[in-house]
């Protein structure tokens, strides 16, 4: 009887703790990528019994609710304009692919920054038909949601935030330069040993390579500071009705959550605000379909390599998928190649071709000897998951430095796309699978990755739970955010006690010089006198 009602008690809390822990969350995804990545959040937020309502544009390349059942999308219109985006994603992708190696490094800068103002223009008429459609606001408002959590990607969310008066959860992997995380997050970046990326650079650094890190922080600080002030400032002004800027907004943020861990980061500095939840969308594998299941085993002993340039990379130059096809058909494992452009003439029968691969499920399969990778956050945190080294070829955005990450740790083989012959990636792949240390390695890595006291994504997910059981985080945040650049590094403090230093300095020699003085005249006095 006491057992029953003990039962019936516990029952009853549980339902109670389920009801009082259910949430309303609204997330604004990145594209892309971003997208497949923030889902593991949104169904692990589902399953967890809160409501979660996604808000995406109708002009969302990668985002279409039709194929989502799933979720619970709202959608708001934007302006013909705005359906660039994709045109423009898809001519950043040509840039980096096809003239990075034709374009000299100055000419390459000028068109990537062009096209990055362009995609911003675009964005920005994102932004302003989300903003300024007052129905949509009011029926966001009327639905009293708990949270926003968003990727930067989707700029302006921070803004929105505003407007509806939420608090809000970052996901990030890295902004360019950390300028986000270091101006608006405020976390500290020394850089005697951070690296600024996007730069082949280490957290071990000569002399040479301080200073040209300093320089780049500089750089990136400055033109970041220059571009906010003249373009975004006044934008934010303007939305939230009082002075305000980017980083003030977007530094409210309760929780940061970087798609990274130590597995992979350089030990750095944190703030409590801050939590590396990398490898979150990372799960155990699942059994192949029948067909790839047969060909995966007819490798043998020699195994298998998956090779994934990424979603966004369609299709290749004839010359570069030659060169790949045949570097492929001189290794004696089978290779599953994602690959959607016209099949290579010197593709050999070792490799098959394939739209769509289960990519988890295959570098978890025990088959799998290597990764050709293009290096993207997530494919290499399956690669961290599973143990599987890797042979790099970065393509862009943080793809370089992702990959510099894991040949400094002795994970992976780097080769440059556009400059790389067959025998190139031949003997990539051979080093890579032959050599035991890459596979030693990787496997150190993947043992730090499991070995965490919370699960990534129930790390990620308990912190977007906090953030709505307590109405923010603001107990996190620190206090640097109220100072003012000199105030910060203590300019003000310094030049007081130099001052103080000086003035006794000063006091001193006069003190001395008066002492001297007065000693000369009574001694000349005492030689007049004899
Ligand atoms: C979610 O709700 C369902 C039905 O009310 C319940 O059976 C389930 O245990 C809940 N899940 C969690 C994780 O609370
Ligand atoms: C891939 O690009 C080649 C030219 O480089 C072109 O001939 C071919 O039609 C493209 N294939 C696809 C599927 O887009
Ligand atoms: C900063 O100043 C504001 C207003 O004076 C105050 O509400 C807040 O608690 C201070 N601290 C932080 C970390 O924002």
């Amino acid at each position: 009887m006491v057992a029953a009602v003990r039962s019936l008690l516990c029952a009853a809390a549980v339902v109670l703790l389920g009801l009082a822990g259910a949430g309303k969350v609204l997330v604004v995804p990145g594209e892309y990528s971003h997208w497949s990545n923030m889902q593991s959040l949104v169904n692990e937020l589902l399953r967890r019994n809160h409501s979660v309502r996604v808000l995406v544009s109708t002009s969302s390349p990668s985002i279409q609710p039709e194929d989502h059942h799933q979720y619970h999308f709202i959608q708001f219109d934007v302006p013909a304009k705005a359906h660039e985006i994709h045109a423009l994603s898809e001519e950043m992708i040509h840039l980096w692919m096809h003239e990075a190696a034709r374009s000299s490094r100055l000419s390459m800068a000028l068109k990537i920054a062009d096209l990055a103002s362009r995609i911003q223009a675009v964005q920005l008429t994102c932004c302003e038909a989300m903003l300024r459609n007052q129905q949509l606001l009011d029926s966001l408002r009327a639905e009293k949601f708990d949270v926003l959590l968003f990727d930067p990607m989707m700029p302006c969310s921070d803004l929105l935030a505003g407007l509806l008066h939420l608090p809000f959860v970052i996901s990030l992997r890295l902004s360019l330069g950390y300028n986000l995380e270091r101006l608006c997050g405020q976390i500290p970046a020394p850089p005697s040993y951070v690296p600024i990326s996007p730069v082949q650079l280490t957290d071990r650094m000569s002399f040479g390579e301080r200073l040209y890190n300093m320089l780049l922080l500089i750089f990136h600080t400055g033109s970041f500071q220059a571009f906010t002030i003249w373009k975004l400032n006044a934008y934010y002004s303007e939305i939230l009705g009082k002075p305000t800027t980017l980083c003030d907004t977007l530094g409210k943020a309760d929780i940061w959550l970087i798609r990274t861990y130590w597995d992979f980061e350089y030990p750095r500095p944190l703030l409590p605000n801050f939590k590396f939840v990398g490898g979150l969308h990372c799960k155990p594998a699942k059994p192949l379909p029948k067909e790839m299941e047969e060909f995966v085993q007819s490798s043998g002993d020699d195994g298998i390599v998956v090779f994934s340039l990424g979603s966004m990379v369609k299709n290749l130059t004839k010359d570069r998928a030659n060169t790949i096809a045949s570097a492929l058909g001189q290794i004696p494992q089978k290779v599953l190649w994602r690959y959607s452009g016209d099949k290579p003439d010197t593709l050999s029968p070792n490799t098959k071709l394939y739209d769509w691969i289960p990519q988890n499920d295959l570098l978890g399969h025990p088959k799998t000897r290597a990764f050709i990778t293009h290096g993207g956050t997530n494919g290499l945190y399956e690669a961290i998951y599973h143990g599987v080294p890797m042979v790099g070829i970065p393509l862009f955005a943080d793809q370089p430095d992702n990959l510099l990450h894991m040949k400094t740790k002795g994970a992976a083989v780097t080769v440059d796309f556009n400059k790389m012959k067959t025998e190139d990636l031949k003997e990539a792949l051979t080093e890579v699978i032959n050599n035991p240390s890459y596979k030693e390695s990787m496997m150190r890595l993947s043992r730090i990755h499991h070995d965490q006291p919370m699960k990534p994504l129930d790390q990620a997910v308990y912190w977007i739970e906090f953030v709505m059981r307590n109405k923010g985080a603001k107990h996190l945040r620190v206090e640097a955010h109220n100072l003012t650049w000199y105030q910060y590094h203590c300019l003000d403090v310094i030049a007081f006690l130099l001052s103080i230093v000086a003035l006794v300095i000063f006091i001193f020699v006069k003190t001395c010089k008066w002492l001297f003085r007065k000693c000369c005249r009574r001694s000349s006095a005492k030689s007049k006198k004899e």
